[in-house]
């Protein structure tokens, strides 16, 4: 099967397509024929192992894992004999968590794995976009448990993480300021935001006015001047943080009436099954900037690198 492999860390050149064997699934697994995947955040990071500590976990010197992606939309080619929640035929999407390896034609997954059938209602390019910003926007909402009617600020509304936030903030009932640059504010309100703060024309730190939650998902903020913009028992939702922030953010949380929520997400069945019934509702979409073919794998790189994307950016595998 064709694959985008790499060897070494470093630009999106590494990444190569190759003539790779073709996985056959455990008792467990499904066999799933790619149909799209999509570049992410994360991607880039291994890629180039950025920050360096990604070595101690991924290959001190080589990665470890030689085949990257993380989500995916396609069809199941096969079942192990003991899978009962899906069948050959099946058309799913989901995440692959830490397993990776869906730049690629095939993939075998745990049934019990983050994967849930595909809404007939989007393509697989836009299912392919949903697992990751999500997901991840899913899993700290819920852990703020923020209730309706209450004031959340998402900073970063048009990118994966932000403009699922948006969506989700909107659809759990609160009243939502996103924050973008200007040729994105139209995203963004169609997305649902109450109200949009252009971040080239000033500061919202700078003014007094107060959120019950700040959701950061691009680590672009002033740490303790978006502090300063929290009501007094506020949530701040750092899904980007590096580790001085986790630091700040703990040192908080046990010193003040303030609560800082950071750290690694994990991607369950239950996230992509509930966005799954909230994309065939009609109250969630997805956000897709650009399509490359599997083969501009390293353009696709490039463009996410530069930090700018709308939304997503999906991979058509085959
Ligand atoms: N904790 C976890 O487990 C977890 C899981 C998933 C992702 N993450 C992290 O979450 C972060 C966000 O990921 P993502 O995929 O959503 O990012 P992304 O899509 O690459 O973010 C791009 C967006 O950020 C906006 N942006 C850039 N500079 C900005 C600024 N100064 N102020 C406001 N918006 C700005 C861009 O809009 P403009 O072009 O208009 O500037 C663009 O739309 C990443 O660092 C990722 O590693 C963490």
């Amino acid at each position: 099967m064709k694959a985008i492999v790499y060897t070494q860390y470093g630009p999106p050149e590494v990444l190569q397509l190759r003539e790779v064997e073709k996985p056959l699934p455990k008792a467990n697994e499904i066999l799933v024929r790619v149909k799209a995947t999509a570049v992410n955040s994360g991607d880039w990071r291994l890629r180039k192992a950025d920050p360096f500590a990604v070595r101690f976990i991924y290959g001190l010197t080589r990665p470890k894992i030689k085949i990257l992606g993380s989500v995916f939309s396609g069809e199941i080619e096969s079942t192990g004999k003991e899978v009962k929640q899906f069948r050959a035929g099946d058309s799913v999407f989901g995440h692959t968590d830490l397993r990776f390896g869906s730049y690629a034609e095939y993939k075998c997954l745990p049934e019990n794995g983050s994967i849930a059938l595909k809404p007939a209602n989007i393509s697989h390019q836009e299912a392919a976009s949903i697992p990751f910003g999500g997901v991840t926007a899913l899993h700290f909402i819920k852990k703020a448990a923020i209730k309706p009617g209450q004031k959340v600020l998402i900073n970063g509304a048009s990118g994966a993480v932000g403009s699922a936030a948006v969506q989700l903030a909107k659809h759990f009932g609160m009243v939502v300021t996103g924050v973008c640059s200007t040729s994105n504010i139209d995203l963004v309100k169609s997305l649902g935001a109450d109200r949009v703060i252009d971040y080239t024309e000033g500061d919202f730190t700078q003014n007094s006015e107060k959120f019950d939650l700040i959701f950061d998902t691009v680590n672009k903020l002033s740490f303790s001047q978006s502090l300063k913009s929290l009501n007094k028992s506020g949530i701040m939702i750092l899904s980007s943080a590096g580790m001085p922030e986790m630091v700040q953010g703990y040192w908080t949380s046990i010193t003040s009436s303030k609560k800082v929520l950071t750290g690694q997400i994990s991607h369950s069945k239950e996230d992509i099954n509930f966005l799954k019934e909230l994309i065939e509702k009609g109250h969630y979409r997805a956000v897709v900037d650009r399509t490359y073919p599997l083969e501009q794998m390293a353009e696709a790189h490039n463009y996410v690198e530069q930090g700018h994307k709308r939304g997503n950016v999906s991979i058509t595998v085959n």
